[in-house]
């Protein structure tokens, strides 16, 4: 019986499992969406039980796929969308309230009052972070101060707080008569406001300013660790299955991607589109309103990024196709795109949910520009595409403002199936675009860490033969065609933001 992992991929709109041999194939994988709740204008949230139900559901096919074929799964990687906060019942496994998704604004003006308390720079020195309601800590505090009793129960070390990577731990290890882990990883740590990143512990004076009791917090964990035994097989012929490798989904992806050296940097286009750039141990500032964070923590040394995350990527296509019904099925927008000689000056901004880097702006809301009589579904199917191109550059102006000059970009997540979307992004950011063989990077990267723990392979060196370029885009842009592309967007943006 060959030995397979199991990897679990939790995003913001679905959850996955994949099955991946030690040679990084995948041999199989099952996948379930979960709807999107929004009660309120700005508010996103999950119900705590879809995201587990499709998790657990996809896991058991995985499983039984395995039974069925002669597969031996002998660990789990866990990779997951960041910044999603969860409470829960230290004693049941309840949760208190729905998972409160990253790209929640509800605390907009509730870190526009932390700021008058603590600098952007002092916060910056500790998490890497910004005040923006983006990250874990003020969604914590919300649930605590806002589901009755809650604040108290916390104090009597009642609750559980945690990220997606935690809640599904707690729930993986805590089978009948088991004692569930409550343990997050260095990555998914990071992305809570409440996390040192230089001195990797929680900061006493960050839980003081957010309100969080330290009692209800996870351990943090390399990003290879014992993170406890899988127990939700009834009766699985493998026993339980230990849990050895987590991140948050934007570093899992630069690990799939093999982003290892100083200097290397992907681009994810999921729901959102999330560039890291691999910065070694040096654990840099940014001027421009970028993000530290960390990359991956392994045998107790930290790697560091910087990060650029903008909240609408695959979700701007998702939009056209669910809200504004222009399209059928996300692969129509390459041929529509093509179909056009150029964008005709229609611009969108998609602030549905704010805008993120570089801007911070959490209350702004989208815009579409440059609409005429002859404007239509093509011009606006394209602009949405553009978009998630022109704020990638953004991201990349803002690095180049910091010193950071890549050679070139790997990229990956469902969008960049767009062979016209990667060729304008090489086109656009005037760099070469590689796109790897394995577009899930993110699934594959867990795995990788989940291979690293069960002694598969030893150390991130080993998955260097793993990676396969399968498209590299070279830039064929003139100079003044990019600049007039990148001047109509500014303007757009800054018309926006006025
Ligand atoms: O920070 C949010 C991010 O982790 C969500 O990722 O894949 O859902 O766009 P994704």
């Amino acid at each position: 019986m060959s030995d397979v992992i199991l990897t679990i991929d939790q995003g913001t709109t679905s959850s996955r499992t994949l099955i991946v041999s030690p040679a990084g194939e995948i041999l199989f994988s099952a996948q379930e969406e979960f709807p999107q709740l929004y009660p309120n204008d700005g508010w996103v949230e999950h119900d705590p039980e879809a995201i587990w139900m499709t998790v657990k559901t996809t896991l058991m096919a995985c499983h039984d796929w395995c039974v069925q074929e002669g597969y031996r799964p002998v660990a789990i990687g866990i990779t997951n969308q960041r910044e999603t906060t969860l409470v829960w019942d230290r004693a049941t496994g309840d949760c208190l309230y729905n998972a409160i998704v990253w790209q929640d604004r509800r605390t907009a003006a509730v870190c526009r009052d932390l700021a008058k308390q603590m600098p952007v720079a002092t916060l910056q020195a500790k998490t890497g972070l910004l005040h923006d309601p983006y990250f874990s800590a003020t969604k914590m505090s919300w649930i605590l101060d806002h589901v009755e009793g809650a604040r108290d129960r916390a104090e009597k070390s009642e609750l559980c707080f945690g990220t997606v990577d935690s809640f599904l731990i707690w729930r993986l290890t805590g089978g009948p008569g088991k004692s569930a882990v409550h343990a997050t990883d260095a990555t998914n740590a990071s992305r809570t406001n409440l996390y040192n990143i230089r001195d990797n512990r929680w900061d006493e004076e960050l839980l003081d300013l957010f309100n969080v009791p330290a009692s209800g917090l996870p351990d943090v964990h390399d990003c290879v660790s014992d993170f406890g035994m899988c127990s939700v097989f009834p009766d699985s012929p493998f026993g339980d299955i230990p849990i050895c490798g987590v991140a948050g989904d934007q570093q899992a992806a630069a690990i799939g991607q093999l982003c290892f050296t100083p200097g290397d940097i992907k681009s994810t286009y999921g729901t959102g589109c999330f560039v890291i750039l691999n910065t070694g141990e040096d654990c840099l500032t940014s001027s421009n309103k970028l993000l530290s964070t960390i990359a991956y923590r392994i045998n107790g040394t930290t790697a560091y990024a910087l990060e650029g995350s903008i909240f609408i990527a695959g979700a701007g296509v998702q939009w056209l196709r669910d809200e504004m019904k222009l399209i059928d099925h996300a692969a129509q927008t390459q041929a529509i795109c093509e179909g056009l000689d150029s964008n005709h000056g229609v611009y969108l901004v998609p602030a549905f949910t704010g805008l993120g880097a570089p801007y911070w702006e959490p209350d702004v809301r989208g815009g579409l520009f440059g609409l005429t009589r002859d404007t239509g579904r093509d011009h606006v199917v394209r602009a949405t595409v553009e978009s998630v191109v022109y704020q990638t550059h953004d991201l990349f102006d803002a690095m180049a403002k910091d010193g950071a000059h890549p050679k070139s970009l790997r990229v990956d997540g469902g969008m960049v199936a767009n062979d016209w979307m990667v060729g304008h992004l090489a086109d656009v950011l005037d760099l070469p675009v590689e796109r790897p063989e394995i577009l899930e990077t993110t699934a594959m990267g867990a795995a990788y860490l989940a291979m690293i723990g069960a002694g598969l392979v030893d150390d991130l060196d080993g998955l260097t033969a793993l990676w396969t370029r399968e498209r590299l885009f070279e830039p064929n842009m003139d100079a003044k065609t990019r600049k007039s592309l990148l001047d109509g967007w500014a303007d757009c943006v800054r018309r926006l933001l006025a």
